[in-house]
């Protein structure tokens, strides 16, 4: 009886990156939506796949060409958004094949993305022409990415200045230049929940909550605001996990959803000198609330999600705003915020 021979295998994996001159959930959100694979890599041909970012266990399919067109089934193994992201695939003449894509936010703000393609088990160990090859293959791929994330980022900021900027200049005919009623508000909040409605231009990548385990929860950029610190508005970024107690505004305020849902809840002022909550509302997308300048609302937010917030005036010149304190039964004052990101040129 003859024994079979051993079965050697070759462990390969080659790394290659590249800056991008874009958010890192900019990046992560584009290269790991595998419907974007045909248009930045030659031997990708066809994907077929929801047509968004897919995350852990998820799986698609992809027609793959080297020597001759391949059918490769892919299972998502990681979704670390927006750190890292691996995928599991096998080849009859290749083995295991794994992709690992690493996004490091670089102290400029950019991304350096790095796409690592591995080959546990390689029935024989690649050429030097081979290695080559790869390389040459994955200065072009990413070549290719970097040239489409940047043109989509800057083209979505310049159209999301314009639609901010219009939308802004309609809320101010609305409100004029009084103090705006409730019927006012009314139709501010319309306009709002419209240019809210362009979530083209506002992706969650765009404007990023903070990172999952950097301490913050939500992030506030400033969309747009007077010279005079008037009809200011900002978008609120959040992981969730984030709440407020009850508290007015000293000015008028209008919430309009984007992505994900804040629960508001709505209270008057009780005779023991507390609150009553008197109802609610969940702020998603194509709605919104709208406050006058002493009424009281809480904001409630489980999931990730961005909407916008516009006030009468800067959250920075607001430092009277009441909050009831349930624990020890008493009204205090916020602070005004202040830390505040400008993205009022478009980049965050
Ligand atoms: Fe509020």
């Amino acid at each position: 009886m003859s024994q079979a021979p051993a079965l050697e295998t070759f462990a390969f994996e080659r790394s290659h990156d590249i800056v991008i001159e874009a958010p890192a959930a900019v990046v992560f959100d584009y290269v790991t939506n595998p419907q974007s694979w045909p248009e930045w890599i030659a031997v990708s041909h066809r994907v077929e796949s929801a047509d968004r970012p897919l995350v852990r266990g998820e799986t698609f399919r992809e027609q793959w060409f080297s020597r001759h067109e391949v059918q490769l089934d892919w299972i998502v193994l990681e979704a670390d958004w927006p750190r890292r992201w691996v995928a599991e695939t096998h080849a009859a003449f290749l083995g295991p094949i794994v992709i690992r894509y690493d996004f490091e936010t670089l102290p400029g703000g950019e991304c350096r993305f790095r796409r690592t393609v591995g080959n546990p088990a390689r029935p024989k160990a690649p050429s030097d022409e081979v290695v080559a090859r790869i390389d040459a293959e994955a200065a072009t791929a990413l070549g290719n990415i970097k040239a489409r994330v940047e043109r989509g980022y800057a083209a979505r900021a310049a159209a999301r200045r314009e639609a901010i900027a219009t939308a802004m200049a309609d809320i101010h005919g609305l409100v004029g230049t009084g103090a705006p009623d409730r019927h006012d508000l009314s139709k501010v909040r319309e306009r709002l929940v419209e240019l809210a409605s362009r979530s083209d231009l506002f992706p969650r990548g765009d404007l990023p909550p903070p990172l999952p385990g950097s301490g913050g929860r939500s992030i506030l950029y400033r969309l747009a605001e007077d010279e005079d610190h008037g009809f200011a508005l900002y978008a609120n970024a959040s992981l969730g996990g984030y709440g407020t107690p009850a508290h007015n505004h000293t000015t008028w305020a209008v919430i309009a959803g984007v992505h994900g849902s804040e629960l508001n809840r709505f209270y008057d002022r009780s005779e023991d000198g507390g609150v009553a909550q008197r109802g609610e509302f969940e702020v998603v997308a194509g709605r919104g609330v709208a406050f006058m300048p002493d009424d009281l609302h809480s904001i409630h937010i489980d999931a990730p999600l961005l909407n916008f917030h516009l006030y009468g005036r800067g959250l920075e010149q607001l430092d009277r705003r009441e909050y009831y304190e349930a624990d020890s039964r008493q009204w205090r004052v916020f602070p005004a915020h202040s830390d505040i990101r400008d993205a009022r040129s478009g980049r965050a």
